[in-house]
């Protein structure tokens, strides 16, 4: 980007802030080392975090599992994987030398009370090593059954340090989904309370780390013009959408389990959704933030039983009963879209349609904010006035990530003809350079103490709360009550209920 007509340089910039503000070393110890999530994400993240002089160079990283591999095996294996699925390409020689060096492996069982011990002797050599000064960060990549087991044993091991404000720190890391429904999600930050301090939890969800969805609140709060557009007076309906071209991949089982709702409404959607219609914080600190959050959440109009067969739609893709680990009568859903409304001043009579699934036409993940159209038209003619299309302001998360307004043109020529036209930001374009990934960004926020963008225990009890009924309902399986489960053809838009959810109130999804 030119600043003054000089080229400005933002990697070279923001390997500076980062550097400057690099964290305490600390050992990163990554539980479910072996699983798909530490070799596709985790690692090549802290790799991508060293490479940019952002992770502390006495920094360690200690794989956890009871099948993973004596230290040498482990690193070529995640140099492979790290190869294929670093951000940044290709993999720097020296920088994964230096890297791979710190990286440790050791075996042990989840549950066992042993393994822990092991982990507790190992950590202490390791600090003597390396001098991480008894700093740890647990993440805890395992399936969410095994997160209380872990917790438990950490605590009963002594590894988990007092929460005060100096060295050494402990904080633990605890993927998605939080809990099944909400009895077991209270459950579980009961239990992780009890053994932690609320402010040692960081609960992640990745989409609060990318660069897109920061900017909502940038986009919002850094600009006067939109702030007093963005209400019920102006905003005809909001459509987000999560949709997603690939299937469940190797996670069958996991997803099965879960299905959409769980794996990416309950977290995701809700984080997004309450990023989009909260009130200005009074400051960007992160209570702050996650409280104005907390307040979408709360005003969240209940779905009722009576409500879900109206409100809610639910299709599964064609051939996912025979993906690897998927039972072969599953009724779990792999796409929902349902329609949401926020009881506040703000937004009361609004709706918020979302949308997520998998094997959809293709990946697309935006919030499109649909304006009211012009209260009367001018133009005469009913040809034009047809042509005439309300305006909609579309943050694109990913692909293609940026910001576009759409708006009505005259067509060039003698006659008076309209068209709709877009206005266009476009990150690549605009900054040149490629943003962090949501997984780095987020491990450094945690080595560094900043929870902002991790989720707080009342925001993943609200959204529980809010889908538990739907949940429910749906396990009842009663199709007039629940809808039905529709199934849908790879590659299309999904099911046809979701198309008539939004023509019964005129409005149409926005293409995928
Ligand atoms: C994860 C879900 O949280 O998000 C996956 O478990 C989903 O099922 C993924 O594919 C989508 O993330 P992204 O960053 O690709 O939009």
């Amino acid at each position: 980007m030119d600043t003054d007509g000089v080229r400005f340089d933002w990697h070279a910039a923001d390997q500076a802030v980062l550097a400057a503000r690099a964290p305490e070393p600390c050992v990163v110890v990554i539980f479910g080392a072996t699983g798909d999530l530490a070799h596709r994400k985790l690692i090549p993240a802290l790799y991508n975090l060293a490479r940019d002089g952002a992770l502390p160079a006495r920094s360690v990283v200690l794989g956890f599992s009871r099948s993973v591999p004596a230290a040498d095996t482990f690193r070529a294996q995640v140099q492979q994987t790290t190869a294929r699925f670093s951000r940044t390409q290709p993999l720097d020689a020296e920088v994964w030398k230096g890297f791979a060096g710190r990286v440790d492996t050791l075996a042990g069982a989840l549950d066992d009370p042993k393994s822990y011990a092991s982990l507790q002797e190992r950590l202490m050599h390791l600090d003597e090593q390396h001098g991480t000064s008894g700093n740890r960060l647990f993440y805890l990549a395992t399936p969410p059954s095994e997160f209380a087991s872990i917790l438990g044993n950490l605590q009963g091991a002594g590894l988990i340090a007092p929460p005060t404000s100096g060295a050494p720190w402990t904080r633990v890391v605890i993927e998605k989904p939080f809990g099944h429904d909400l009895e077991s999600a209270k459950e579980l930050n009961r239990f992780a309370t009890s053994v932690l301090d609320e402010s040692q939890i960081y609960r992640i969800d990745h989409y609060l780390g990318k660069e897109t969805v920061q900017n909502i609140l940038v986009f919002r709060f850094g600009n006067s013009i939109f702030e007093p557009l963005w209400n019920r007076k102006t905003i005809d309906h909001v459509q987000i959408t999560a949709a997603e071209d690939i299937g469940v991949e190797r996670r069958g089982r996991f997803y099965d389990d879960n299905g959409v709702m769980r794996d990416v409404v309950q977290n995701h959607l809700m984080q997004v959704l309450a990023l989009c219609a909260m009130e200005q914080p009074v400051s960007f600190g992160a209570d702050e933030i996650r409280d104005e959050k907390a307040k979408v959440l709360r005003s969240l109009r209940p779905i009722t039983r009576e409500d879900v067969a109206q409100q809610v739609v639910r299709g599964q893709y064609e051939g996912y009963r025979t993906e690897a680990g998927v039972a072969a009568d599953s009724r779990t859903p792999t796409y929902v879209a349902m329609k949401v409304f926020i009881d506040n001043w703000r937004w009361t009579g609004v709706p918020f349609y979302l949308r997520a699934g998998k094997k959809l036409r293709k990946r697309m993940t935006e919030i499109a904010f649909h304006f009211q159209p012009v209260p009367f038209c001018l133009f005469g003619r009913d040809e034009v006035c047809q042509l005439l299309q309300p305006n909609v302001l579309t943050l694109r998360v990913q692909p293609d990530e940026g910001i576009s307004l759409q708006f009505c043109s005259k067509v060039p020529g003698d006659d008076l003809s309209v068209a709709s036209v877009n206005m266009d930001f476009d990150y690549a374009r605009a900054f040149d350079k490629q943003p962090l990934d949501a997984y780095e960004r987020l491990l450094i926020d945690c080595m560094r103490g900043d929870a902002t963008r991790f989720a707080r225990r009342d925001a993943v009890e609200l959204a529980w709360k809010f889908v538990d009924p739907v949940l429910q309902t749906w396990d009842t399986q009663e199709d007039d009550v629940a809808g039905p489960l529709t199934e849908y053809a790879p590659g299309s838009d999904g099911p046809a209920e979701a198309a008539q959810m939004l023509s019964r109130d005129g409005h149409r999804w926005r293409p995928l």
